[in-house]
């Protein structure tokens, strides 16, 4: 059994959703797991203490203080905890927990907390869709959270869209699936390399030559390989994308020659090398000392080629899986092949920027694998589901 002695702390917001827990908690407790239950403040009129407690045989904890005076220990509980549900989490809770307003006993368990946290999030469809709840939901994921998407159906309100807690029975499989060592375990041992994000060229001390990677994807790329247990070494060019996952150990670089001198620095190291960083191919052959004046009616800048760190790691290889990006607006998969042999790759993802919704900005991104032999393409998704199907696919190849 899978559970079997699993530790979870399962916090409960206020929302119509909270019955169902009910039905969760009595599954966890049947499979074996410990549960301690915590309640928001206003969860406390969508659940009975009792019912919850006599499932769980502990004490439901809602409050810092107990009836009886004593210290409800935040940090205890959250250290305790094998993993942290939060179901059915409300937009209140979720806005609180990515932006650490601790104003109850389940924000401060979740800011104490060094294990995976599960988010089943629930509301109606309208707050669903609104942009700061996306927003939030998306930096929930930035931190390494595993998020359980709401369904769609019939919502308390008479409506119908995405806004349904998963059920009980989906939420109880994603943490099993979690636990159960092939996907946990999948990576460990392993390093990987990740290189993230633009790169840039200085031109002078307040301009550069750059360009509109996010660094989402080799984020979300290292978080992913984190969760299968891998070591992941992250080099990222400038990027606001930000991670609080404690085993990904990350290097901030600047132009690509920079990048190109940190990966080497670890290169040897690595098991899998995953290059997603969109490096300038070229750079000002002079930085300008000082800032360049605006004096003439033309200015022409000398560019020079900048090193291929992707190549350089493809002539490099010993042991390492190499994969690298492609991004291509012609004779896609032409080039992407021809691409994955001078690089002396294992693998390469192209992406097409005639798709709707892939390339640098985007949420999403579609994507095709492939390899000197096969060519897999995946349908149009959010930028972590595609870390998984990257993932899965280097994982189906070094395990063979
Ligand atoms: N790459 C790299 N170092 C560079 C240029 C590219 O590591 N100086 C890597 C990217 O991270 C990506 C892959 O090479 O994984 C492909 O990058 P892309 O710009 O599409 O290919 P190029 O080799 O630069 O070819 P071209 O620009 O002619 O399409």
């Amino acid at each position: 059994m899978i559970l079997e002695g699993k530790k979870i702390l399962v916090c409960i917001c206020g929302g119509i959703a909270a019955y169902k827990i009910n039905h969760l908690i009595r599954d966890f407790v049947k499979k074996g797991a410990e549960v301690q239950a915590l309640l928001t403040p206003a969860a406390e009129d969508f659940v009975s203490k009792l019912t919850i407690s006599t499932l769980s045989k502990k004490p439901v904890y809602s409050q810092f203080y107990s009836e009886n005076g004593t210290w409800n220990n935040h940090v205890e509980l959250a250290l305790w905890a094998d993993v942290m549900l939060v179901a059915p989490c409300t937009a209140n809770t979720l806005a609180k927990m990515v932006h650490g307003i601790c104003d109850n006993l389940v924000i401060a368990s979740y800011l104490s907390t060094k294990c995976p946290v599960f988010i089943a999030p629930a509301m109606d469809l309208d707050m669903y869709q609104h942009p700061s709840t996306k927003q939030n939901l998306e930096l929930a994921e930035d931190y390494g959270h595993f998020i359980i998407p709401a369904e769609t159906g019939e919502l308390a309100s008479g409506l119908i869209g995405q806004g349904r807690m998963a059920e009980p029975e989906t939420i109880a499989s994603e943490i099993e699936k979690f636990f159960n060592s092939s996907f946990s375990h999948q990576l460990h041992g392993k390093t990987v390399l990740i290189t993230a994000g633009p790169t840039y060229e200085a031109i002078d001390p307040v301009r550069f030559i750059g360009n509109h990677s996010s660094g989402k994807m080799g984020f979300s790329l290292a978080e992913e390989a984190s969760k299968r247990g891998a070591k992941v070494i992250l080099i990222t060019g400038p990027s606001a994308q930000i991670t609080s996952n404690k085993n990904i150990e990350i290097h901030r670089v600047t132009s690509a020659k920079e990048m190109f001198d940190q990966v080497f620095k670890h290169y040897d190291q690595a098991d899998i090398a995953i290059a997603s960083a969109a490096v300038a191919d070229y750079a000002p052959k002079e930085v300008a000392r000082e800032k360049i004046k605006k004096n003439d009616d033309s200015l022409t800048i000398e560019l020079v080629k900048n090193p291929d760190i992707l190549k350089t790691m493809g002539e490099r290889k010993t042991k390492q899986f190499l994969a690298g990006f492609a991004l291509e607006t012609e004779n896609e998969l032409e080039n992407a092949k021809a691409k994955l042999i001078r690089k002396n790759l294992d693998m390469i993802v192209l992406n097409s920027l005639k798709d709707e919704g892939a390339g640098f900005k985007t949420a999403t991104n579609k994507i095709t694998i492939l390899t000197p032999s096969e060519i897999n393409e995946f349908p149009l998704k959010n930028k972590s589901e595609v870390a998984k199907d990257i993932l899965d696919f280097i994982a189906s190849q070094i395990l063979k």
